[in-house]
C-alpha cells in the first residue's frame, strides 16, 4: 500500500498551474454515458493491474456495480473532450487510475492525479498495487507516494 500526505505531492507553481490547464486534461463524474466506456477501459487491464476484481464481470454485472456507487468520487479523465481514461477515490482515500494504453506515457495520469487531489483535498491518499505492477508502482512513487505496508492474502474456497 503507498500512502501519501497532503499536497506533498504537488507545490503548485504558477508554472504548473498553467502547464495542467494547457494539458487540456479535465475530469468529469462520471454518468450513464460512460458505462461502455468503462467496460472497455477494464477489458484492458491486466492480471498486474488487478487487485479487487480478479475475473473480468458480464456487461451487466459492471453496470450494477457502478449503480451501486462503490466509491466516493469517480471519473472520467479527458483530454480536450476526448475520454482517455478513469480515475476514482474509495471511501476509504484510496486513488484508483486507468489510462487507455493508447495514452500511457504522456503524463495525462500525472495531471489527473492532481486534479483528484485539488478536488478532494484529503489529509492523506492511499494506493493500493499489485506488486508485479512495476509502471504504478514507478508512478505513485514518482509522485511522492511512501511504501508503507505489504499485505498477505490467504485465500480459501
Ligand atoms: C499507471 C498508469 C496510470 C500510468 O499512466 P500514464 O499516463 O502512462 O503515466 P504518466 O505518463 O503520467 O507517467 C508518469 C510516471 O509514471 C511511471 N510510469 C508510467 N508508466 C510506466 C511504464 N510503463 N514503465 C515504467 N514507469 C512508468 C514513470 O515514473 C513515469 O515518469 P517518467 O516518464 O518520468 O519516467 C497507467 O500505466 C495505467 O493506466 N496502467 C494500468 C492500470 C493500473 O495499473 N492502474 C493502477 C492501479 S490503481
Amino acid at each position: 500500500m503507498w500512502r501519501i500526505r497532503k499536497f506533498n505531492c504537488f507545490n503548485r507553481t504558477k508554472k504548473n498551474v498553467l502547464e495542467l490547464k494547457q494539458t487540456n486534461i479535465t475530469l468529469k463524474e462520471i454518468d450513464v454515458t460512460d458505462f461502455r466506456f468503462l467496460f472497455n477501459l477494464l477489458k484492458q487491464r491486466d492480471d498486474r493491474a488487478n487487485i479487487s476484481h480478479k475475473k473480468m464481470p458480464t456487461y451487466s454485472e459492471h453496470v450494477k456495480f457502478i449503480k451501486l456507487k462503490p466509491y466516493s468520487k469517480w471519473y472520467i479523465i479527458q483530454k480536450s473532450k476526448i475520454k482517455i481514461g478513469s480515475i476514482y477515490l474509495s471511501k476509504n482515500d484510496e486513488i484508483g487510475i486507468f489510462i487507455n494504453k493508447k495514452f500511457h506515457g504522456e503524463n495525462f495520469a500525472t495531471y489527473a492525479l492532481e486534479l483528484l487531489i485539488n478536488k478532494n483535498p484529503r489529509t492523506r491518499y492511499l494506493a493500493n498495487i499489485n506488486p508485479e505492477n512495476i509502471s504504478s508502482m514507478k508512478f505513485f512513487k514518482k509522485n511522492n507516494f511512501k511504501l508503507i505496508q505489504h499485505t498477505y492474502e490467504l485465500e480459501k474456497n
